[in-house]
């Protein structure tokens, strides 16, 4: 199968709009696409049809991340995404819809009381947007069982990326989308990304520049009391407990600083997610020695990235050490390292189209030295900078970006767990680490 890289043309014009009312729920009735956005249509609307006839997916970008999109109320459709992605098919999907008419046509009924009444709070606050929440699935139901995976609820968004609206609303139907890497890899955020991990698996890869947000969205249950959050995600718990119903929801997720095994897991025996190819070591804020960097505290963890001395010097024993800071280490995080220069300027791939708000991110490289000085291998340094918002979008990038670069491992500076999104950017990083120092 020929994959195909399709940039969305976007001139600057707004794609389309919500209704025209001033009350917060009212307002989300229908998107209509703006009939100024002729060429972004004019792309999208193959794509639509493609979604509409054939089996295979269709990846498009939403602010969290790429997704894998395909009819949701198609079993042939539905069963593609599985396949694509190699995932196990008892992990249910997240159905996205353009706008509220469209999420009632999935509840069987176009009545007001069709949506139950604690999630409107969160509908009007945080949608579209970061926010997955579960609803009855009725029976019969319009949605493909494979969507489900046999659950009694369906997981639904209404995501704010335009152009997301605008190809679900040209398809037509809502559209199934887990994120769109390979299973076990980190989510994409980038065209680039779905392109490295479903080339040849897929056809169609809708390219609109990076995600804004980064990680996925927030995942809610307000079926049961008090409600939980089944995933941390791009809307903070924080957030959630402002509003009204939700002010005592819980936590439902574990992290695995949580179940005890915050110290260092035997390799093969972590539950794979989110992992790039190369070793994750995660220091949490809690390790003593973070501002520093972790050279003089973690000399364990340096002379497995070294190989313990020089005679790694020799050809391919040279190791290769991927650095990602975020708000307390300094370049190369401590270790002994000569030559740190910038090496590459990421700067995504679709300037061309009118897409300006890339994730963007330099790279350092420089060598790695021994006790004596001699050069033992090269370390590649990415910082996301100090705000959390920033660390969320590039995070799965940077991850990403140190694979790309052959790391064998990588040492990551951990931040607060608070109950903003750094609590997502914590979860995932925890997924992702062979080993967790705190
Ligand atoms: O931001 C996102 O949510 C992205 C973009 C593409 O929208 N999608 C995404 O989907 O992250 P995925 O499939 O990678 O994650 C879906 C999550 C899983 O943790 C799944 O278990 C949960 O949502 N989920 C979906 N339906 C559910 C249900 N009925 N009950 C419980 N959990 C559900
Ligand atoms: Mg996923």
């Amino acid at each position: 199968m020929n994959t195909r890289v399709v940039a969305v043309p976007h001139s600057g014009d707004p794609l389309g709009s919500f209704d025209d009312s001033k009350d917060p729920l009212a307002r989300l009735e229908h998107w209509h696409i703006s009939p100024d956005a002729k060429d972004a249509v004019a792309t999208l609307t193959p794509a639509a049809e493609y979604l509409r006839t054939k089996d295979t997916p269709v990846a498009f970008p939403t602010e969290t991340v790429y997704g894998l999109g395909a009819d949701a109320t198609r079993s042939a459709s539905v069963k593609g995404i599985y396949s694509a992605k190699g995932r196990p098919s008892d992990n249910p999907l997240i159905v996205h819809v353009s706008d509220l008419h469209m999420l009632r046509s999935l509840l069987g009924s176009q009545d007001e009381s069709a949506i139950p009444a604690r999630y409107k709070s969160l509908i009007k606050r945080f949608w579209p947007g970061p926010l997955t929440i579960l609803l009855p699935n009725p029976d019969p139901s319009p949605l493909a069982p494979e969507v489900t995976a046999g659950l009694k609820s369906f997981g639904v968004r209404m995501p704010s990326s335009p152009l997301a609206l605008t190809l679900i609303k040209l398809a037509g139907v809502p559209l199934a989308a887990p994120s769109a890497n390979a299973s076990t890899k980190p989510s994409p955020t980038m065209a680039q990304h779905v392109k490295d991990d479903l080339d040849g698996r897929i056809e169609l890869i809708l390219d609109g520049g990076s995600c804004e947000v980064g990680v996925e969205s927030t995942v809610v249950d307000g079926l049961c009391d008090p409600p939980v959050v089944l995933r941390p995600g791009g809307v903070g718990i924080d957030e959630l407990r402002s509003c009204p119903g939700w002010e005592d929801v819980v936590k439902a997720y574990k992290d695995q600083s949580e179940e005890g095994k915050a110290a260092p897991r035997a390799p093969g025996m972590k539950y794979k997610h989110y992992s790039p190819k190369a070793r994750v070591v995660l220091y949490e804020s809690s390790y003593k020695d973070g501002r520093e960097g972790i050279v003089r505290a973690d000399a364990e963890a340096v002379a497995a990235a070294t190989n313990g001395d020089s005679h790694a010097v020799n050809g391919s024993g040279r190791k290769k050490v991927g650095v990602i800071r975020t708000k307390r280490w300094k370049p190369a995080a401590g270790l002994r390292c000569s030559k740190l220069e910038l090496y590459a300027r990421q700067n995504g791939h679709s300037q061309q189209n009118g897409y300006h708000d890339e994730t963007s991110f330099d790279v350092y490289m420089g060598d790695l030295q021994n006790g004596q000085g001699d050069a033992i291998g090269q370390i590649f340094d990415i910082s996301l900078g100090g705000e959390t918002r920033g660390i969320a979008q590039g995070l799965f990038s940077a991850l990403r970006e140190l694979d790309r670069r052959g790391a064998d491992i990588i040492f990551v500076d951990g931040i607060d767990d608070e109950l903003d999104i750094a609590a997502a950017v914590m979860n995932r990083l925890r997924k992702a680490a062979s080993e967790t120092r705190a």
